[in-house]
């Protein structure tokens, strides 16, 4: 018999069925038996009555892998609609020790270290599996409207000779009788790739030595990498960051129904116009609205990056908010000057729910210009000699963007910290498992 899974079974009422799976759950009810059995889709609750079989299932604890075949029956008060009568159980593989994590509660009794620690099997919850699940459909959806809009996936090297994002948080490694370092982001090398393909994408590792354990940094993370070639101005850039987007969440809102139900949360609000302005004018609107006056300081504190998603939202019903013109101290040397006012950049952060998940920018696309910004930062233009040899060529008017992946899937989710949105995440503590 062909194995079927749990989201089969409905189209088989009345038949014989073959399942597989994980025992989620055994509950003992008098002479019966109740066994929930976990497959990559869902739950099948099988009933078991016959002595014989209720003697095979007495020591098989939680987790035991089991085959079961018996007869599938209409049941409609079941989320699949079905349950299996009459099982009879092969064991696959026997579980003797109990879980240090109890999984199979509709919510996890347990603090997010202790989560983490026992990562292999708390990933097997259906509420924290559902997560991972959302995310892959994410990337899915990433890569899709990207390469729908003329871009090429490219793969990012992550060990590299100097920084790109500012030197404080890099990591140094041994590398044979040099020093390297692991990329903090894919940005030198998306903008390389500008001038070969015009458009390229890349979802990529990178690694920063974040000082500090806060609710939305990790040493290790992915990035949405995105940079595009021949753009008017940094404006082509926004759109196409909240249009890739919205059309996330419409293909996880499609996709991932069951997953949606278990986590039940909301998807954030992506309304057709999303609000736009300069860092001085949401200084100001913090100011008018909640009266903190942060007026004049060079970047959204995390405070104010949640008062001006409230404000927003209570104003336009927008989860997401864009503020642009960062001042050009506070940017890397790449970021365009804006050319009415040099002391200010063309780039921008995309704040959702109270966190900024993605930053990108207009960039410099010429030789000598470019040269001036990275001595301008204190920086040697030799130590990036192959990056500037692309712009010494020939190089459109090209930006870019990097996305939180990670990050983007935690306010999707409304996750209070990152590392429920990481399937193992590292930081200043952990490196395990
Ligand atoms: O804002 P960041 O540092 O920007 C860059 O790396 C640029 N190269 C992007 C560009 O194309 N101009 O990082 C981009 C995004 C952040 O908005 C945030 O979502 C996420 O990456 N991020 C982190 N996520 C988890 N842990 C960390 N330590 C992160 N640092 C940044
Ligand atoms: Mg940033």
């Amino acid at each position: 018999m062909k194995r079927l899974y749990s989201n089969e079974l409905k189209e088989h009422i009345g038949e014989e069925v073959l399942i597989q799976g994980f025992l989620f759950q055994k509950r003992i009810m008098g002479n019966i038996n109740f066994l929930l059995i976990r497959d990559k889709f869902g739950i099948v609750q099988c009933v078991v009555k016959d002595k014989d079989q209720i003697e095979i299932l007495k020591d098989v604890m939680d987790e035991s892998v089991l085959e079961i075949t018996g007869n599938c029956v209409e049941e409609k008060r079941s989320s699949i609609g079905v349950e299996i009568h009459n099982p009879k159980v092969n064991i696959i593989s026997k579980v003797k020790y109990p879980l240090n994590i109890e999984i199979n509660k509709p919510i996890i009794n347990a603090n997010i270290d202790t989560i983490l620690d026992n990562r292999a099997i708390s990933l097997r919850s259906p509420l924290i599996r559902s997560v991972f699940n959302i995310q892959a459909q994410m990337a899915k959806a990433f890569r899709e409207f990207a390469d729908k809009n003329g871009s090429k996936e490219i793969f990012i090297p992550t060990i590299v000779g100097s920084a790109t994002e500012g030197g404080s948080e890099l990591f140094e490694i041994k590398y044979y009788d040099k020093k390297a370092y692991l990329g903090q982001s894919g940005q030198l090398y998306k903008q390389m790739m500008v001038g070969v393909f015009e458009r390229v994408y890349a979802i990529s590792h990178s690694y920063r030595a974040e000082k500090f354990g806060t609710s939305r940094h990790t040493s290790e993370f992915i990035q949405y990498e995105f940079e595009m070639g021949f753009i008017k101005d940094y404006m082509d850039v926004i759109n196409f960051g909240i249009d890739i987007i919205r059309y996330i969440k419409d293909s996880v809102e499609k996709e991932n129904i069951e997953d949606l139900k278990i986590i039940n949360k909301e998807l954030p609000l992506i309304p057709k116009n999303i609000p736009i302005m300069k860092l001085k004018e949401a200084q100001d609107l913090i100011f008018e609205k909640e009266n903190i006056d942060h007026r004049g300081e060079k970047d959204l504190s995390p405070e104010d990056e949640k008062l001006i998603s409230k404000i927003i939202k209570d104003l336009y019903k927008s989860d997401l908010v864009v503020i642009t013109h960062y001042p050009t101290s506070k940017r890397p040397f790449y970021t365009m000057p804006d050319p009415q006012n040099p002391e200010e950049t063309l780039s921008f952060d995309f704040i959702l729910r109270g966190l900024e998940i993605l930053t990108g920018s207009q960039r410099i696309h010429e030789y000598e210009q470019l040269i001036l910004a990275i001595e301008k930062k204190g920086l040697d233009p030799k130590n990036y000699e192959d990056y500037l040899e692309i712009f010494k060529y020939g190089m459109p008017h090209e930006g870019g963007f990097g996305m939180g992946f990670e990050r983007l899937t935690q306010q999707f989710l409304s996750l209070s910290n990152i590392r429920e949105a990481t399937l193992f995440p590292r930081d200043v503590k952990r490196i395990t498992p």
